[in-house]
């Protein structure tokens, strides 16, 4: 079988594509044959270990797997004894932040990681890029209190995580106003908006509206700039953090402040975000948006082209 391989923590260019033999699962494994998965900004974070901290979550001193791979969706073609759970011939789909190796074509995963039965209704491609933005979209939507009619703002509707935050916030009754590239209008034409707003066109921090929630989904703005945007109990969350490292103590002091305010929204595990995010595929309230698809062959390039930060939602990996 082919596997992505490398030794260290690398550059994409560093990445190989290696023949081994498929591996056997252990008591508590399925052996899963990959259809998807995805290439994404955490596992960004896995291939060039950085930030430097984030390597005592996915590997101290050396990478914890050889294959890069967050996510996937594939077929379980194998058991270990202790397995009930699942199914030979099933269909599953998951994703851990910390990493799982799936950039592979048969991956062994323990049971106990999250993985999930997949929605019958959508395709191997589909369920790989419902995973990373979806998660973290769940996780940071969720340290707000969202109700039919909360006037939310999101920059950045074409990242993986912008994209899935709005059509989440949709479902939930929110009134939502988002930020999109020029060139990418077909991308989020479709979706519900109060306001869509050309970013490359208009500072959004310069509208007169206020909202209950500003969500910075790529990092690309500042509680300074949204503050005005913001109504008087208004929250400010950002996946990045902020000019300067700033994020994490204006929200330590946010903690102490009853007004405008810094979450910093730490996420929690995909066991709790990928339920949900199945209800919501089932229901049809989620599309994830894929640009491209890469060939696992092909996977420099496929890397390359989402550190490039011009990838609209999701990069996904063919098997
Ligand atoms: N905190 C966490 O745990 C965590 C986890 C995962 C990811 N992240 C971070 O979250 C951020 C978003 O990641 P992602 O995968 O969802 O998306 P992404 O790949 O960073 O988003 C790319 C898209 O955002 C658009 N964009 C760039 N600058 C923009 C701006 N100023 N205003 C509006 N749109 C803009 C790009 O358009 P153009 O091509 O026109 O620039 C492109 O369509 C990244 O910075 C990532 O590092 C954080």
């Amino acid at each position: 079988m082919k596997t992505v391989y490398r030794e260290n923590y690398c550059n994409a260019e560093a990445l190989e594509i290696r023949e081994r033999e498929i591996p056997v699962p252990g008591e508590n494994e399925i052996l899963v044959k990959m259809k998807a998965s995805t290439v994404n900004r955490t596992d960004e974070g896995c291939l060039l270990g950085k930030p430097y901290i984030f390597r005592f979550f996915v590997g101290y001193p050396k990478p914890r797997y050889h294959a890069t791979g967050t996510d996937f969706s594939g077929e379980v073609v194998g058991k270990g004894k202790s397995v009930e759970k699942f199914n030979i011939g099933q269909v599953v789909f998951g994703f851990l932040d910390h990493g799982l190796g799936t950039h592979a074509e048969y991956v062994c995963i323990d049971i106990s990681k999250p993985v999930f039965l997949k929605p019958k209704n959508i395709s191997h491609a589909q369920a790989a890029a419902a995973m990373e933005g979806a998660h973290y979209a769940f996780n940071f939507i969720n340290k707000v209190k969202i109700e039919a009619g909360t006037k939310v703002f999101v920059n950045g509707a074409t990242g993986a995580i912008g994209n899935a935050a709005v059509q989440m916030l949709n479902a939930m009754g929110a009134e939502v106003s988002f930020t999109y590239p020029t060139d990418s209008y077909e991308k989020i034409s479709h979706l519900k908006a109060v306001k869509k707003i050309d970013y490359k066109k208009e500072d959004f921090t310069e509208l007169s509206e206020q909202y209950d929630f500003v969500f910075d989904a790529v990092g690309k703005s500042s509680f300074g700039k949204c503050k005005k945007l913001l109504k008087e109990k208004g929250v400010y969350i950002s996946s990045e953090l902020g000019p300067g490292g700033e994020n994490i103590p204006l929200a330590i002091l946010g903690l102490f402040q009853s007004g405008k305010k810094v979450i910093f929204p730490f996420p929690g595990s995909p066991k709790h975000s990928i339920p949900h995010i199945i209800s919501l595929l089932e229901k049809g309230d989620f599309v994830p948006l894929i640009d491209c698809t890469y060939p696992i062959t092909e996977i420099k390039e496929a890397f390359k082209y989402m550190l490039s930060g011009e990838k609209r939602g999701n990069v996904v990996i063919e098997f």
